[in-house]
């Protein structure tokens, strides 16, 4: 598969599997970590699944895409911009297919342009988060935080990458470092210019919204409250021991201000079994432990704990029935 890729672009032409041609694919890469719109599920019938894997097996949804929407050729390089951002540009725009889970798409299926690019959009179930200015992560998201997410799988400062992410994840792991950290200055770029001591200003920023989560109120008689208690705070609170893995503080989580709950939700229903780098740990789910109400008020309790400034998600047991109908395919 590499190979094809690697040849096609020496040739010139585009690839097409199932389908959807890969096109801005130059030399260079010897790998593919690309991801086709669609989703699981959308697997034509009649074509042999090649023995690949997530997310090399997504197949498109509709006939004829390509023709409509499917820029031909390879990516121009921005000559203003360094060496790096322009290999980072093509390694997320173009090899990395990163658009299209988290680029929302157009009413016939083709990821939208503009201000729209990297905006968040849903896939299979989860949200794939913005990552331009309209990220909801508490801490915008810096450029060593994006290489540490993009190579080990988490971020202290924002989370752990679950779902749908942790196999592209475990796909990035065959790029060179340098690579990686291309991707991250490109990423970077699309959020506003960080403070020139970033670091310290998010960790800065990391205390301050782990000191007010600890000072929030959480009436103990609440059953959300108890719920938490029992079920997360062992392995969640910010002044537990430390256990085996990553312990993604929820203060700074993405997934907790953002402004659906479905991830939320997915990762207490189904928890983290499959963790993007082993030592990560893995995180049970709650399904058959919690019935509706039951999340429904933990994940209540957490947004107002762990996300103060945030509204209230509405609708939340309806959506916990909803979630937990649907399951994806993490
Ligand atoms: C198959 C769909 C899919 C693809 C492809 C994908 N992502 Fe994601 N991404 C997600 C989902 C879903 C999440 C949320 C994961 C979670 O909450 O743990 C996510 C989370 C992230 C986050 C963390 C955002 C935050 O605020 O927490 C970053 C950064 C990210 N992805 C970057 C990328 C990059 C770079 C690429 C391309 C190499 C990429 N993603 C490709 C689905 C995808
Ligand atoms: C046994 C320890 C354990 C328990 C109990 C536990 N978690 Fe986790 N949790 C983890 C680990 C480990 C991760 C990171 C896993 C990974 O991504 O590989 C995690 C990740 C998360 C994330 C971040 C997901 C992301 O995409 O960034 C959230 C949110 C979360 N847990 C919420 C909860 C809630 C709510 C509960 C209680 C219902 C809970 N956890 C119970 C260990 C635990």
């Amino acid at each position: 598969m590499p190979d094809l890729i690697a040849k096609s672009a020496l040739e010139g032409k585009s690839l097409t599997l199932g389908g959807v041609t890969l096109a801005e694919v130059s030399v260079g890469p010897i790998t593919s970590i690309a991801v086709l719109p669609g989703g699981a599920k959308a697997v034509a019938k009649g074509l042999k699944p090649l023995g690949l894997t997530f997310p090399f097996n997504i197949r498109p949804l509709m006939a004829g895409w390509n023709a409509l929407f499917l820029r031909p050729g390879q990516m121009q390089a921005d000559p203003a911009a360094s060496a790096q951002w322009n290999r980072g540009a093509y390694l997320v725009e173009g090899l990395g297919h990163c658009g299209a889970c988290h680029t929302p798409r157009n009413a016939l299926g083709a990821e939208r342009g503009g201000a729209a690019k990297f905006a968040g959009a849903m896939v299979d179930g989860w949200e794939a988060p913005a990552l331009t200015a309209l990220s909801a992560a508490p801490i915008p998201w810096s450029e060593d935080e994006l290489y540490s997410y993009l190579r080990t799988g988490f971020s202290r400062f924002h989370g752990t990458a679950a779902g749908p992410m942790g196999p592209v994840v475990q796909e990035l792991a065959v790029l060179p470092d340098a690579d990686v950290r291309a991707m991250a200055v490109y990423l970077a770029s699309l959020t506003p210019p960080p403070a020139a001591d970033a670091a310290a200003k998010a960790a800065d920023l990391a205390a301050q919204l782990e000191a007010k989560a600890a000072q929030a109120l959480m009436p103990l008689d609440s059953m959300g409250s108890r719920l938490f208690q029992g079920a997360c705070a062992a392995c969640h609170s910010s002044d537990g021991p430390t256990l085996l893995g990553a312990r993604p503080a929820l203060a700074l989580n993405t997934n907790v201000h953002a402004a659906r709950p479905d991830n939320l939700i997915r990762v207490i229903l189904d928890g983290i079994p499959s963790p993007a780098a082993r030592d990560l740990g893995d995180m049970p789910g709650f399904r058959d432990s919690f019935d509706d109400r039951q999340v429904a008020a933990l994940v209540r309790t957490i947004r107002s704990k762990f996300a103060p400034e945030a509204s209230d998600w509405a609708d939340l047991e309806a959506t916990v029935a909803r979630i937990r109908a649907t399951p994806g395919s993490h």
